[in-house]
């Protein structure tokens, strides 16, 4: 019987995308399958550990609804998002592992403005954050949310010989950033290690619904390094880490 019949609390693993995924799905025992439109929920065990996997698909809207319905449906005692992401540093390599201590939005952003004609110019935007505008002030800097920090350290300590192991700041937004100029505008303002589609989406939530969370994000992609294509093997490493990290929780 899995820990989701069982009513002990699941461990709740969420990535947008099969590859981030499969793995772990091919992990599982005691499956108790479901779906709710392209969200796919997998209940069961890994190595004897209660979980709930779910395929949310990519981006911050898909995440945040899909890390709604994982945390109603299934109660789960903490939220891990995993998966992919691009270099915001150089020194960050296809390979090494960015555990989040915050995430940041990247694309809560507003324009100078500019009459018809005058071209656009994404270094001269501000980031904002959701909390702007909630209340009289209208003058605050993008806002980050701060991830577990019993996870963080337990995550820390996994073994991991792939590459090299960080903590720092991921950053999110429905954009897919190539531009150094931009990247680098992006890290000089928000501090971000990387970027992908959904850490910040999942901080929200959980952060609403007071549910403990962790991101842990593969770099598979560095414009800083021309031959640092993307590589989305690398959401494997990345998987079997998680898998590693799951026994220790
Ligand atoms: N920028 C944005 N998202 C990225 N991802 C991997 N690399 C990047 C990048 N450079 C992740 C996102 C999304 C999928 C396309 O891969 O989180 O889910």
């Amino acid at each position: 019987m899995n820990g989701y019949m069982n009513n002990t609390p699941p461990v709740a693993i969420l990535g947008a995308l099969d590859a981030e995924m499969r793995l772990l799905e091919d992990a599982i025992e005691g499956l108790d399958y479901s779906e709710t439109g392209h969200f796919r929920f997998s209940a069961g065990t890994i190595d004897g550990v209660p979980v709930v996997l779910v395929r949310t698909g990519m981006g911050m809207a898909n995440a945040a609804a899909a890390c709604v319905m994982t945390i109603e449906r299934f109660n789960p005692n903490c939220v891990i998002l995993q998966g992919t992401a691009g270099a915001h540093v150089p020194d960050l390599h296809i390979g090494d592992i960015v555990i989040s201590n915050m995430a940041m939005p990247t694309h809560f952003v507003s324009t100078p403005s500019r009459p018809a004609g005058a071209g656009s110019n994404a270094l001269e935007w501000t980031y904002l954050s959701p909390t702007t505008f909630l209340d009289d002030n209208n003058t605050h800097a993008a806002e980050g949310i701060p991830a577990t920090i019993r996870l963080l350290n337990i995550a820390q300590d996994v073994p991991y010989a792939e590459g090299n192991l960080v903590t720092g700041i991921v950053g999110s937004g429905d954009i897919w950033n190539r531009e150094l100029d931009r990247i680098n505008n992006v890290h000089d303002a928000l501090g971000t290690l990387c970027e992908d589609m959904e850490s910040y989406s999942i901080a929200q939530v959980c952060q609403e619904c007071t549910v403990p969370w962790l991101s842990v994000r593969i770099i598979s992609n560095s414009e800083f390094h021309p031959e640092e294509e993307l590589d989305f093997t690398t959401a494997n490493t990345c998987q079997e880490f998680i898998r590693a990290l799951l026994t220790r929780l």
